[in-house]
Formats: structure tokens, sequence, C-alpha cells
């Protein structure tokens, strides 16, 4: 039975969703609510789950923690959990010097701004402020994280309070431009880059998600895109901020993104899959560059005004320990890039469906795009929201939907097994296929 609800749900058109289904345990990789169903947790619980729900490995190292400190500020102290994990961190993080602790994505991505527009402001370079992007590029939700990942639909209505920034196309392949194939349009894409960071010393910085753009659709970046990006940063001595949010812990296959992508930033983001999904933590590492910049006296004023009251808590950081010592001990990485291979025994199948124009897929990660007809690639657009028409029909299937725009996204708990994953693609194309008549 659904519940009326008191909150105020993120990114929901509240008089579609007058009432919710309530979760009341979880178990691997099932959410079960208070009428006993079982949910396969599709989008793992918002990108973020590692191993399945109620781990017993995260859920004592949480408890045994809370029996120690629960929290204690990093203002003037710290604590041996943090600690642990920012060695940990640094160690898996080729060129990443120092780290910085906050809550969520979203403030992580704040930071790595403030981070870098303040270390040129350090060094002297006062002109440089700008900051480019790519195109559709989705880096949270507060007001920074808005700027820098500019999606018009939905921060529209703040375009004015939003700093400006330079925007660069992003190589779609599903969606080029006439007159250019897929090769051409990536070189017409590093062209505008290059053109915009020759003519503009202003710019301090360039922000992108690393491997793929996530919540802009699933545009997995083509090899070597990535990583001229980061030259040309290098040419024209600008920084290179990437945000592995949602990329980095092997959710596109590598434990750290940039070293596949050969692109080694000046700063880089991690949340979402950093404590397992267990509990809320992000944080922004630098190089030593960068931090060395913000030394100073006291009086120079150059220290980084930022901070949370929760940055560094060591509950988090216990999860975020234990989970880091799980991926080594059961090889995740490797163990996704064999699972991850089951995906691709979809594909045919998948595509054969009516209302699917196109599939993108990386590590643990897909992104099935619908539309109403194949051959002009134009999306469905049903009366109600894509995204309720797909959690409902996903329930009569026993998993948990959540689609963005006219895509739905596939990105389970990391460690799930082979059947797992079988059972997972059979339900959603039964899921696609029952939901036609709804969307078309
Ligand atoms: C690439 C990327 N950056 C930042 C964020 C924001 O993270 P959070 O939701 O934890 O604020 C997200 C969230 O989906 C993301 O996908």
């Amino acid at each position: 039975m659904k519940k009326k609800s008191f909150v105020w749900h993120p990114n929901t058109q509240m008089k579609e969703w007058d009432s919710f289904n309530e979760i009341v345990k979880s178990k691997g990789m099932y959410l079960i609510d208070s009428d006993g169903n079982n949910y396969f947790d599709a989008v793992g619980s918002m990108w973020c789950n590692v191993w399945g729900h109620s781990k017993p490995e995260l859920t004592n190292a949480i408890s045994r923690q809370c029996k120690k400190l629960q929290h204690s500020s990093m203002f003037n102290l710290t604590n041996e959990p943090a600690e642990r994990l920012a060695k940990s961190l640094i160690k898996i993080s080729p060129g990443m010097h120092k780290v910085f602790y906050s809550d969520n994505g979203s403030s992580a991505m704040e930071i790595a701004i403030k981070m870098a527009l303040q270390y040129w402001n350090n060094i002297g370079e006062t002109k440089k402020t700008k900051i480019a992007t790519l195109e559709n590029g989705y880096h949270g939700d507060t007001f920074g994280a808005m700027a820098v990942g500019y999606v018009p639909e939905f921060f529209g209505k703040f375009k004015k309070q939003l700093f400006p920034t330079i925007q660069i196309p992003v190589p779609n392949k599903y969606r080029i431009p006439k007159g250019y194939d897929y090769l051409d349009y990536q070189n017409y894409c590093l062209d505008k880059v290059e053109k915009k960071f020759s003519n503009d010393d202003k710019i301090a910085s360039f922000v992108m998600e690393s491997g793929a753009q996530v919540a802009g659709g699933v545009i997995i970046f083509p090899k070597g895109f990535q990583t001229k990006i980061s030259k040309l940063c290098k040419k024209y001595n600008i920084l290179l901020v990437l945000d592995e949010i949602a990329t980095g812990f092997g959710r596109l296959g590598s434990m750290v993104q940039y070293t596949e992508q050969k692109s080694i930033p000046d700063i880089v983001s991690f949340g979402k899959m950093l404590t397992g999904g267990y509990l809320t933590m992000a944080a922004t590492l630098a190089n030593k560059k960068i931090y060395d910049s913000f030394l100073g006296q006291f009086n120079d004023w150059k220290h980084l005004f930022h901070g949370h009251t929760y940055t560094g808590n060591p509950i988090s950081a216990a999860v975020a320990n234990e989970n880091l010592k799980l991926y080594k001990k059961n090889n995740l990485i490797k163990k996704i890039q064999k699972t991850s291979k089951i995906f691709e025994e979809y594909y045919d199948k998948i595509l054969e469906i009516k209302t699917v124009g196109d599939i993108r897929h990386k590590g643990m990660l897909m992104g099935i795009e619908l539309v109403k007809d194949k051959k002009n690639k134009t999306p469905i657009n049903p009366k109600k929201s894509i995204n309720k028409i797909f959690f409902e029909e996903g329930r009569k299937h026993g998993i948990y939907l959540r689609t963005l725009g006219n895509i739905i996204m596939l990105v389970p708990p990391l460690a799930i097994s082979e059947e797992e994953l079988d059972f997972l693609l059979n339900r959603t194309m039964d899921t696609i296929k029952s939901a036609e008549n709804k969307t078309t």
C-alpha cells in the first residue's frame, strides 16, 4: 500500500506523486516495502550501491565506529578513520596530494571549483577567472554545480543567478549533427576546445565528468577524447577538474577512471560509491601544486574558506575504509570487468524492441534510449512522466527503475553476479515491452 508522504521528494512533481511505497528493509540486490514486496535495485539506490544492501562487513564497520566515536569536528582536530581513508584515496589516485571531505557530490564539486579559482588568485594570476565545461554535463544541484553542469530544462529558472561558463559540445555518437561522422565530430569538438583555450587567457579551469556523462544520458567518451582535453589543458596552462562522483570507484570498470583515460587532473572529486552506498560522504582531492598555493601566513588569507559540520565524519570514513578493504579482498574491479560482458550479450535483443533507439554501456552502467520511431530518433514523449510510467511498470516486474528523460538507467550495485544481471536485463526488457502502449 502506498503511503501519503510528509517529505518533499527530490526532482519530483509532487502532484503526480501523492503517495509512495515505503521501503522498510533491504537485502542483497533487493529493497523490500511495507507490504513485503521485493524490488531489484536497478539504480543502485541512485548509483551509489556497491555490494548490495545490508552487507554485514559494512554494517558492522558502522556499528563498531558508532561505539567509539560518532562525530568529532575536522576544525582544529582530526580522527583516525578520516586520516586512514585520506591516505588510501591518495594511494589509489595518481598525482593527488591532499583530501578535502564533504557530505555529497554537489558539495565536492563546489569545493573543486573554489580550489581551482582560488589557486590562480593565490599565485597572483587574478585575471584567470573563467570556467570551461562540456555541454550536457551534470555536477549536482547547488549553485556552482548548476553553473558548470547547466541543464536548461532543470536550471533555466536560475540562469540569471548562475555564473556564465564556456560550453564545448560533446560527441554523442547517437545524435551527431548532420554533415559529420563520429570521428569528424570528435575532432570538431576538440578543435573547439583548442580554439577557446588559445583565444582566451582568462580560462582558469576545464571541468568535466571523467569517462562519461551519466546524468546527461550515458554519453560515453570516445577513446582518446579525455586524454586530448587533458593535453590541451597542459598546453594552455588551464587546470583540469574531473568529476568521478558517478564514474569512479569501478562504475565504468576502473577504480579511478582518469588512469584509464590517461588524463591526470589537478583536482578530482569522488562520492556516491565511496562508502559502498551506506553513508553520505564525498571527497575532493588536489595535487601538490594546488595545495601548496594555499600555504602562507595566517593573515595572507590564502586558506580555503570552506567547511561543513560533518566534514570527515568518522562513521562515514570507517565504512568507506571497510568498503575499500572489500574492493581489494574481492578483486572487485576484475569482477566488474567480467560481469559487465553480460550486458554485451543482450545488445541485439534490447535493440530489437520497437521503442529502443540506442543503448550505451560501459562497465556497470547502461543507458537505454527510448524513441517514438527508430528512423527519426524522435524521443518518446508521453503525457505522463516517463519516469512514473517506468517506475510503475518496473514495479510490476519486480524491479526499481528510475529513468532520466527518455533514457532508462541501469546502474546496479557493482558486485552484482552474472545471474543477477541476467535477471535484471530480462526484467528490464519485459518492462519496456509491457510499457510500449503507454509510451507511444
Ligand atoms: C557526475 C556527478 N557529479 C555530481 C553529482 C552530485 O552528487 P550528489 O547527488 O551526491 O550531490 C552527481 C549526482 O548524480 C553526479 O552524477
